[in-house]
């Protein structure tokens, strides 16, 4: 593997040690990172989450480095970026997939079961700290900003994996930082298999495709262009007008004449696609976040916000070598563009004549083409997983749900009218570790004058939930039916959802998937008492 940061990393003979001094440190709450004394004494009691090296025996073991480097995504000058790379101390070595030519991180690969140590060492000229979108593991594991490691510095992380089989991913997280380091490459795959899942029969290997949809702003040298930093600019989010998959502007998917598993991660800062067919046959959607639906489902478009993840099956067996088709994203209102007076020039922009592409314009995300025949007959299972009935009735506050409003006051996206600090967690964001609860989101605007109504993709750490209901629905193309960590919410519309405090306690995120949103302050702490 070409690493140039690897020597002075390695150099270091000691860094072995450091990592667990480290991971010793903030388990006991000694890090002087200032955070307030009763956080210090919750978090003190959390530290049988920290397992002794001595009885973590990990059946993956990797370095994940985060680094500058370069990548040619455009003929003549190669393009500054920062990416995660990663080395294999223990396991199989196609657990860590690199991907050729891309800016994008290592595939890990792990099952259900297995236990994983991540050494994380941050290698780019600011804090940072990785956070596994979607993993259900213990709140010190989970990349909380107040974790950040300054440049130089690692993290120890050690979990089991406790999450059925899906496609999650993981990104960096400092609190104000998340949007400029994931637009510069930090972002990854993590991919988890099952018993269940293989049981299901979908196609794998070759056949089973992940998919990491952006959006980017180019320089005329080829650089990277994020946004002026422009208040305006970041109410909406940031958009950019080219669209990459994998890393890849203009991205064709070669194809063999059978079925194949797309993955697909929306892996934008603030963009979200409305997927469909060019030629307007239905998507078969088999999985969301958090893993396989029940059965298939068929939608003629699907919504994909910041953060969600869409598996589809897409069956090329009826069809000739040189077939063509694409996935698109098809135009939408509601997008917020409509109601936003200023900032990133999409008032009359049509495509193609404008830098910017927005929120809601139709575009050609990806292009599949049929290049070989194969006679591999696969049919679609019925039955892909067993997903229980939502047991909405469990939940501790089913008479009296936990409301959160999405709010904008003095040009400053807020939770129930809060911004993010560090350490804070007000009493209705404290929940019981073992019980089931309600929580009510409302993009309605709090009854409030809202300036501007945009669409809000909410994201919950550390848990998959299931929705139980969506009221005021201005569109289709939602897929409430399987386990989500993620969910949109258009203007004018409410979800309720259902989500177990199981396993672990302390101190996690939820917050809007919109990078430049959370960025800004639209994320709250909730703190499960143990
Ligand atoms: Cu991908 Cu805090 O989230
Ligand atoms: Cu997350
Ligand atoms: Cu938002």
């Amino acid at each position: 593997m070409k690493n140039r940061n690897m020597t002075t990393m390695f150099s270091n003979g000691n860094s072995r040690r450091h990592f667990l001094k480290l991971a010793g440190y903030s388990a006991l709450g000694l890090m002087t990172t200032g955070f307030g004394p009763l956080l210090n004494s919750l978090e003190a009691r959390q530290n049988p989450e920290t397992i002794p090296e001595t009885e973590f025996i990990p059946d993956l073991d990797i370095s994940l480095i985060a680094q500058p480097d370069e990548v040619a995504v455009f003929p003549g000058k190669p393009t500054q970026i920062w990416r995660y790379h990663a080395i294999i101390h223990k396991g199989d070595k196609n657990r860590v997939i690199e991907i050729p030519g891309s800016y994008l991180g290592p595939i890990i690969k792990a099952r259900q079961g297995e236990k994983i140590r991540i050494r994380f060492t941050n290698s780019i000229p600011e804090e940072s700290i990785v956070h596994w979108h979607g993993l259900h593991v213990p709140a010190i594991m989970d990349g909380h900003p107040r974790h950040v490691i300054a440049q130089g510095q690692s993290y120890l992380y050690e979990f089991e994996i406790r999450n059925r089989a899906g496609t999650y991913w993981y990104h960096p997280h400092p609190h104000g930082r998340t949007g400029p380091q994931v637009y510069r490459g930090l972002a990854g795959l993590f991919i988890i298999s099952d018993e269940e899942e293989q049981a299901a029969g979908l196609p794998d290997s070759e056949y089973d495709v992940p998919l990491v949809i952006q959006d980017r702003s180019f320089s005329s040298n080829n650089q990277l262009v994020y946004m002026s930093g422009h208040r305006m600019e970041q109410m909406t989010g940031f958009l950019g007008d080219v669209i990459m998959t994998n890393g890849l502007p203009d991205f064709t998917l070669s194809v063999s004449s059978t079925a194949y598993r797309l993955r697909i991660l929306n892996g934008s800062n603030s963009r979200i696609y409305k997927l469909a067919w060019e030629d307007g046959r239905p998507l078969i959607i088999i999985g969301t976040d958090g893993g396989l639906l029940e059965r298939p489902v068929y939608r003629r478009y699907a919504f994909l916000s910041p953060g969600e993840r869409l598996e589809v099956w897409a069956d090329f067996s009826d069809r000739p070598v040189g077939f063509k088709t694409a996935m698109i994203s098809l135009p939408f209102g509601g997008g917020g563009s409509g109601n936003i007076p200023m900032g990133r020039g999409m008032m009359g922009a049509t495509m193609g004549q404008s830098q910017s592409l927005p929120d809601g314009a139709g575009f050609s995300v990806f292009k599949i083409r049929v290049t070989k025949l194969v006679k591999k007959n696969q049919a679609l299972p019925r039955m892909l997983s067993e997903i229980k009935p939502v047991p909405q009735d469990e939940a501790v506050n089913f008479f009296n749900p936990r409301q959160f409003y999405l709010t904008m006051r003095h040009m400053q996206w807020s939770i129930n009218g809060r911004i993010f600090q560090m350490e804070d967690v007000a009493g209705d964001e404290i929940v019981q570790l073992g019980s089931k609860e309600i929580w009510e989101f409302n993009n309605t605007g709090g009854g409030m004058m809202q300036p501007m109504n945009l669409p809000h993709p909410i994201h919950l750490h550390g848990k998959q939930f299931r929705i139980i209901e969506r009221s005021g629905v201005m569109h289709e193309g939602y897929v409430d039916e399987g386990w989500k960590d993620t969910a949109l919410l258009m203007p004018g519309e409410r979800i309720r959802i259902l989500v177990d405090f199981a396993n672990y306690p302390g101190l996690f995120l939820y917050h809007c998937h919109n990078l430049e949103h959370e960025d800004m302050g639209m994320m709250r702490n909730y703190y499960v008492k143990g």
